[in-house]
């Protein structure tokens, strides 16, 4: 989506608080203990609350509201009788829409006591994603994106999965830009416009560079289940620094 109106700039505006302040609320009740079933109830009842529609359900018919991937898992894990466990990693991406217009954020957390690779794993993609968000100024191109995802990641010894794009976020859950690669991408001389919604959305991987689909049609797995770990925000292309959309209250 492409922002041009006040009205829209404060509706995309709403719903990014909404998701961030939705994936606050889990990850704080995040507990050892809990299934993530019990996690995604705490995820409805705060869409809810805020007025706001699961983007999962309302697109994809997904079974769960939130999207729960727990360490092997990469995305689109669905929340179940899976029992969070210390030394877990558990990712949790939030997205919604409400008045037409659609956030969509995620983390990744730690239940603690953790082994020192998974911690430094979450690390490279928290710095991947602030590293990608600083590329993003209107005129430079959104391959610039995936070049410096690509660098942070291979700087701490790590890799990114090909077949997981960010995407464009705004009218629709994705949104036009498709497709914003977490690899440099030469052939993509696409470029970012102002007003243009970004959901960036980096994987760094351990070791393998793609995923495949679990035979439950949802959940998203590394053929070794090697570990990865995501970050994602909605920003807004601007002039001059970007604007993250979704940021808790
Ligand atoms: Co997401
Ligand atoms: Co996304």
């Amino acid at each position: 989506m492409i922002i041009k109106t006040k009205e829209q700039m404060k509706g995309m505006q709403e719903i990014g608080k909404i998701v961030a302040s939705v994936l606050k609320e889990m990850g704080e009740a995040l507990e050892p203990g809990m299934t993530t079933a019990q996690l995604d109830e705490i995820g409805h009842q705060a869409l809810a609350r805020y007025g706001a529609v699961s983007a999962p359900i309302a697109v994809y018919n997904f079974p769960g509201y939130t999207c729960i991937s727990v360490n092997e898992e990469v995305a689109h894990g669905i929340p179940s009788g899976r029992i969070i466990q210390v030394g877990d990693m558990v990712n949790i991406d939030v997205s919604a829409h409400k008045n037409g217009f659609y956030g969509d954020t995620a983390a990744t957390f730690l239940i603690p006591p953790v082994k020192m690779k998974t911690k430094r794993l979450i690390e490279c993609s928290k710095s991947a994603l602030a590293s990608a968000i600083k590329v993003v100024c209107a005129g430079n191109r959104l391959s610039e994106i995936g070049l410096v995802v690509e660098k942070e990641a291979h700087r701490n010894g790590y890799k990114t999965i090909r077949n997981l794009c960010g995407h464009g976020v705004g009218d629709t859950l994705h949104d036009e830009p498709e497709s914003i690669y977490n690899y440099f991408e030469k052939h993509d001389k696409r470029i970012m416009l102002p007003g243009m919604v970004l959901a960036i959305e980096p994987f760094i991987a351990e070791k393998e560079t793609y995923v495949l689909e679990e035979p439950d049609g949802w959940t998203l797995k590394t053929p070794k289940r090697t570990l990865t770990a995501q970050f994602e925000h909605s920003v807004v292309v601007t002039e001059n620094e970007p604007i993250i959309l979704t940021l808790p209250e």
